[in-house]
C-alpha cells in the first residue's frame, strides 16, 4: 500500500473508532455544575459518598419506567440523585445511558456539591439538598433548528395547542411517569411532533406550573423555528418537523386536530449540527 493509501485507511480508522467512542459514549447536551451549595474536598466524606452512590449505579434495579431517587450517607454529607430517562427509552439503555451521565458528571464538576447534565436519552442529578419533589424550572438550556418555519402564525397556533394538551397529559401521568407526545398537523403540509416530560416526583400542579415556565419560553428560544427544546432540571419539552421518539413506547396520544390540511410525508431529519444553542438563566 502506498504511503497516502496507508494514511488515508488511518484517517478512517481513527474515524471509525471514534465514531464507535461516540456512540458508546454521548457527549451530553447540557451540563451545570453549581457551588452555591459549595464545594466539596477530594477524600471528604461527601465525595467518598458520591463515588459510592455513582459506583452504586451499576447495581440499579431496573425499573419499566425510568425514574431513580437515590441518596447515599446521612446529614450534613448526604448525597441525593435523581435520574431520568426519555419516556421512550428502554430499560438497557436507559441504565446505561444513566451510568455514563454519573461517570462523565462527575469528572466535569470535579468539586461542586450540585450538578445537572442532559443527555438526549437521560438526565441526572445531585446535590446535598433534598430534590425529590421540588420543582426546579430556571437554570433552562435552549436548543432549536437552525430551519425557518413558512406560515409561522398558523404554525405557532398548532404547536401552541398540541404542547398545552401533552402538559395536561403529562401532568396528570401519576407519580411514576409523567411523559406524553404526540403529533399534529400544521400549515404547509408540515407535521409537528412533540414530547414533554417531567420527573414524575413533582405533583401534577408543579409538572403544570414547570411545563408553563419551560413552555412561556418559546419566543425566546425557537420562535419561527422547526424545532426546538427548552430543557430545566424539572421538566422539559422539544418539538420536530420529523418523528424523533419511539410511538412503540404506546403512549402517543391523539390530540384534538387544529383544522388543516393533511400532510402526507415526513421530511428527513436534518443533520444535528443544525442547531443553535443558549445557557439561558
Ligand atoms: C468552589 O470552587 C470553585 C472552583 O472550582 C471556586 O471558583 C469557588 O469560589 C469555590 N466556592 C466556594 C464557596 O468555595
Ligand atoms: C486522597 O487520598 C489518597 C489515597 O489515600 C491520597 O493519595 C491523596 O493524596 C488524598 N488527596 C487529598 C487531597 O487529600
Ligand atoms: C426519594 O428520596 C427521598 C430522600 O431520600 C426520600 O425521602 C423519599 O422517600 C424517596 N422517595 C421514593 C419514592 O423513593
Ligand atoms: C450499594 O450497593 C450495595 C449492593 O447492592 C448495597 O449493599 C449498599 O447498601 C449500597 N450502598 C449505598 C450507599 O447505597
Ligand atoms: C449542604 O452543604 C452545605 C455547605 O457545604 C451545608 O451548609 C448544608 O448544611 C448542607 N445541606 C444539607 C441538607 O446537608
Ligand atoms: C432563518 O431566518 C433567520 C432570520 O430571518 C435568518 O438569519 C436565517 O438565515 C434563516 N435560516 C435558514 C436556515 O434559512
Ligand atoms: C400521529 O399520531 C397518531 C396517533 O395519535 C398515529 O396514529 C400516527 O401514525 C402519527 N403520525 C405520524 C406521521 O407519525
Amino acid at each position: 500500500m502506498s504511503s497516502s493509501g496507508l494514511i488515508f485507511f488511518s484517517l478512517i480508522l481513527t474515524w471509525l473508532v471514534n465514531l464507535t467512542i461516540a456512540q458508546n459514549r454521548p457527549e451530553p447536551l447540557y451540563h451545570l455544575c453549581s457551588n452555591t451549595l459549595g464545594n466539596y474536598t477530594a477524600n471528604s466524606t461527601y465525595s467518598t459518598n458520591l463515588k459510592q452512590l455513582v459506583s452504586n449505579l451499576s447495581s440499579l434495579e431496573q425499573n419499566d419506567y425510568g425514574f431513580y431517587n437515590i441518596s447515599t450517607g446521612q446529614n450534613n454529607d448526604i448525597v441525593n440523585a435523581i435520574a431520568l430517562c426519555r419516556g421512550d427509552v428502554r430499560p438497557d439503555a436507559c441504565d446505561s445511558c444513566i451510568q455514563n451521565a454519573a461517570n462523565q458528571l462527575t469528572g466535569q464538576c470535579p468539586n461542586q456539591k450540585d450538578a445537572f447534565v442532559f443527555y438526549d436519552n437521560c438526565m441526572f442529578r445531585y446535590s446535598n439538598l433534598s430534590m425529590f419533589g421540588i420543582k426546579k424550572s430556571s437554570a433552562v438550556f435552549y436548543m432549536w433548528n437552525r430551519e425557518n418555519v413558512t406560515q409561522q402564525d398558523g404554525f405557532n397556533q398548532v404547536l401552541r395547542n398540541l404542547l398545552d394538551n401533552l402538559r395536561n397529559r403529562a401532568a396528570s401521568g401519576g407519580s411514576l411517569r409523567k411523559y406524553a407526545t404526540a403529533n399534529a398537523s400544521a400549515p404547509g403540509f408540515k407535521i409537528i411532533f412533540a414530547l414533554v416530560q417531567c420527573t414524575p416526583d413533582l405533583s401534577g400542579d408543579d409538572c403544570n406550573n414547570c411545563l408553563i415556565d419551560t413552555i412561556s419560553r418559546i419566543p425566546q428560544c425557537c420562535d419561527g423555528k422547526a424545532g426546538g427544546r427548552v430543557i430545566a432540571p424539572s421538566c422539559n419539552f422539544r418539538y420536530e418537523i420529523y418523528r424523533f421518539y419511539d410511538p412503540a413506547a404506546g403512549l402517543e396520544s391523539a390530540v384534538p386536530p387544529t383544522p388543516t390540511l393533511s400532510p402526507t410525508v415526513t421530511p428527513p431529519q436534518p443533520p444535528s449540527n443544525a442547531r443553535g444553542i443558549c445557557f439561558c438563566f
